[in-house]
């Protein structure tokens, strides 16, 4: 199918109020224009024109010649999205065109494939998706009636046109239009609808881009294991709590098995290496440091490499001491350190090993990560 898209990502997107354009801001690592992209990519237009910020040519070029492997064009934005869609528009050859918000950076391959289809049948297609809330009419604070929202619909991009109609009507513009297929049905011509998707929608507010990086934040998960032997004395620090009845676990530190696992944890999920690495024995200042400073150390370490943890799951392998009586207790302790939830189980090792005879203590933990911004 002759087919051109193109990408309008000339907004300085003032409601978002990043300081950049809204196409240059990132979700999981990668700017919206750069999502956007790989979804065109996927789909494989004939020919690909994306509209730019006339103050960041070149930024917005070498992140297009990064990602995209096709030949592009570019434009250079309008004062309204209406104006970018005309300039975008005049350097379009192929006979059909797909006009698409790079604010829409969400949608997929399959969203420009299914209105690209539906072009046969019609000169105007738009994705919609329907309304889930009642919808008011209102003057002012004067609530006036409400919609039947089973008559109404939300209306996403890539829109799908005729590029030679789309052009005239354009030039023929009376004035703005929020949306293409607007324009195009007050010029006369009749619009179909396809089913638009959840993810196709707009980032226009903050909450919209935490929604996005919830959402569409990459994930990396880490494993780590640790064992200490008891000692002869002491008292047993474990998953930092306080264990009166058992004597301390020997190590470089306090001998927190369980600790120790998560930190080793949360280091391989950020990919920063393990507890021996960060924190050996050249670091004297750790010798003898609690579980929790080893936990919240880490916690910066891999806040700084842009994770954020999600969640933390720890196996204890021990016959003493018992954890289910005070799992509830050290779930919330861990929780409230990590900042994010724990979950402690524990076995035995059904009298194999050194682990049978309550001579130490072993914990292996799984950590969840999420990469934000
Ligand atoms: N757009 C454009 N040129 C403009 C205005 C908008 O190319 N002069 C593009 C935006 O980059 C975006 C899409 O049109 O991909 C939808 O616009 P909107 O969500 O309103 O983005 P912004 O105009 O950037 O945001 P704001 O209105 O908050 O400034
Ligand atoms: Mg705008």
């Amino acid at each position: 199918m002759n087919v051109a898209v193109v990408l309008v990502a000339a907004g300085n997107g003032e409601r978002l109020g990043a300081g950049i354009p809204k196409a240059l801001v990132t979700v999981a690592g990668k700017s919206l224009l750069v999502h956007a992209l790989e979804a065109i990519q996927k789909f494989n237009p004939t020919q690909l024109v994306v509209v730019v910020h006339e103050d960041h040519v070149e930024e917005f070029q070498s992140q297009i010649r990064a990602v995209y492997h096709g030949e592009f064009a570019i434009a250079v934005g309008g004062t309204s999205r209406q104006g970018s869609v005309a300039n975008g528009l005049a350097l379009v050859k192929a006979e059909l065109v797909l006009i698409h918000d790079a604010a829409r950076a969400f949608a997929s391959p399959a969203l420009f494939e299914a209105v690209a289809a539906e072009l046969s049948n019609s000169d105007v297609v738009v994705p919609v998706i329907p309304v889930s809330d009642t919808v008011k009419r209102v003057s002012g604070n004067d609530v006036l009636g409400t919609e039947d929202r089973n008559t109404l619909r939300l209306s996403q991009t890539p829109q799908g046109f005729r590029t030679k109609e789309l052009q005239r009507a354009l030039s023929e513009a009376p004035s703005d239009f929020t949306d293409d297929a607007a324009l195009m049905q007050a010029m006369g011509f009749s619009v179909r609808s396809v089913p638009g998707e959840v993810n196709a929608f707009k980032l226009t507010t903050n909450s919209d881009l935490d929604r996005a990086r919830q959402d569409f934040g990459q994930r990396a998960t880490g494993i780590g294991t640790d064992a200490h032997k008891f000692s002869e004395s002491g008292q047993l620090v474990l998953g930092c709590l306080v264990w009166p009845e058992l004597p301390k676990l020997e190590g470089h530190s306090d001998g927190d098995s369980i600790a120790h696992a998560i930190v080793d944890a949360l280091l391989s999920a950020a990919g920063l290496g393990d507890i021996g690495s960060n924190f050996g024995v050249d670091r004297p200042e750790f010798a003898g440091a609690s579980g929790e400073i080893f936990i919240s150390e880490t916690l910066k370490m891999i806040a700084a490499k842009g994770f954020s943890v999600e969640n933390v799951a720890v196996q204890v392998i021990a016959d003493k001491p018992k954890i289910g009586p005070r799992r509830d207790e050290l779930e919330a302790r861990l929780s409230a350190i990590v900042e994010a939830r724990v979950s402690v189980g524990a076995t035995t090792t059904d009298g194999l090993g050194f682990l049978a005879d309550s001579r130490g203590v072993a914990a292996v933990a799984t950590a969840l990560l999420k990469v934000l911004g």
